[in-house]
């Protein structure tokens, strides 16, 4: 599995702890950075890896921010990304079974390290339910359909 891992300034000290996490797990990542403490733009970050995920080029991804909330908005602009934020492992079980979430997000100032690791292990090794929950992930691929038509018509 290939993820895709960004933030922004007041996420990359947690990404830093998730990226250490995903190498000892041995697991194959691309950080698309920020690497220092300057202060950028989450939507930067956010299309990033959000573009790299919509366009196939890595399974799932993984996006920090301060609250989690500005790369959530941005990353859910992309058609068939299913951005959840979590910030306990629960939601991020459930973002898996009913929701088939690609995206995780974490707020790097509401949670510590610790439990980001906990919601990250869980969220990579919960697999999607299907079943009931994939007909209502198609209607979100309708409404997603509908959205580029009235883009399009009104261009
Ligand atoms: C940056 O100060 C902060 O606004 C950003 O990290 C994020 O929380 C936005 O939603």
């Amino acid at each position: 599995m290939t993820i895709a891992i960004g933030s922004d300034h007041a996420g990359v000290s947690l990404k830093q702890e998730i990226t250490a996490y995903l190498k000892e797990r041995g697991l194959d990542f691309t950080d698309m950075g920020p690497f220092g403490p300057e202060s950028v733009d989450y939507p930067d970050y956010g299309e990033r890896v959000a573009g790299l995920v919509a366009g196939g080029k890595a399974e799932k991804g993984i996006l920090i921010c301060g609250t989690g909330i500005g790369m959530s908005i941005v990353a859910n602009k992309f058609a068939g990304i299913r951005a959840a934020l979590c910030s306990e492992p629960l939601s991020a079980r459930l973002s898996r079974q009913h929701n088939d979430a690609n995206i995780l997000v974490l707020g790097g100032r509401m949670i510590g390290p610790v439990m980001a690791r906990e919601i990250v292990e869980i969220w990579l090794e919960t697999p999607f339910e299907g079943g009931r929950h994939k007909l209502r992930l198609d209607k979100i691929f309708n409404i997603e359909g509908k959205k580029s038509k009235d883009a399009h018509q009104q261009a």
